[in-house]
């Protein structure tokens, strides 16, 4: 557990904002995948009350995580972190591109890939639906190709984005995860003969009580032997996962 200094919090939309953090150097190498427990009082740690704070830029001793506006958060505010919780994203070898949805919820899980994505000159396209439509363009590396599409209704060329893709990676409204994973994974079979291990991926942002592993809170059931979110996870290969 450490301590760390929010330094800047700028609004991005009208529903969302970006905070500076200043960390210690062991939080510095957060990788996309990556969580952290924040807690903001300072009477003790209380797991239930820790917010899950998910980054999605990095610049030496500076995080940069994405939260809803309607926060409240204050520059010099000291807050505790616990993590990093989770593992990075599994990603495939020889990966050149990557195919992003999101689908009514923001892509705040998938940005700071799409960022390093970019940096590694792998082509990203990041395909939004529904309420994920609403994020602000502009918070997005301008190579990203941005699409409008829903997992149900499918997206523009997506006979050629899934046919070029190296790999898929979703993340969706938390209440209708299960249907729409299904549906997504559904639709990758239907559009390329051959679907690799890890090729489709969800991420599981679930509550994490403990984020070590030891209350099982987060546990996603699949077909071999269950996943901690906080351990395994958030992205889990949804050719894994026990639907219903
Ligand atoms: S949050 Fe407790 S086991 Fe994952």
């Amino acid at each position: 557990m450490t301590q760390a200094t929010i330094e800047r919090v700028r609004r991005i939309s009208p529903t969302l904002q970006r905070l500076e953090i200043g960390v210690e150097a062991s939080l510095a190498r957060l990788k996309p995948g990556h969580a952290l427990l924040a807690r903001l009082s300072e009477e003790g740690w209380d797991p239930y009350l820790a917010e899950q704070w998910i980054p999605v830029a990095t610049d030496g001793l500076t995080i940069t995580i994405e939260r809803p506006a309607r926060d409240h958060y204050m520059p010099g505010q000291i807050v505790t972190l616990l993590g990093p919780v989770g593992a990075p994203f599994p990603m495939r070898p020889s990966l050149h591109n990557l195919l992003l949805l999101a689908q009514d919820t923001p892509p705040t899980p998938l940005i700071l890939l799409a960022s390093l994505a970019i940096r590694s000159q792998i082509e990203v396209t990041l395909v939004l639906g529904g309420t994920a439509t609403e994020y602000p363009l502009e918070a997005l590396p301008p190579e990203v190709e941005v699409l409008t599409g829903t997992i149900e209704e499918g997206w523009p060329n997506q006979v050629t984005t899934v046919g070029w893709a190296d790999q898929v990676i979703a993340v969706v409204d938390p209440r209708y995860r299960e249907q729409l994973y299904a549906a997504l994974l559904a639709r990758i079979h239907a559009l390329r003969a051959e679907v690799p291990r890890q090729y489709v991926l969800g991420i599981f942002d679930l509550p994490m009580p403990c984020g070590t592993g030891a209350c099982q809170g987060c546990a996603v059931s699949c077909r071999e032997k269950d996943r901690l979110v906080c351990v395994d996870g958030p992205a889990i290969d949804l050719q894994d996962v026990n639907f219903g």
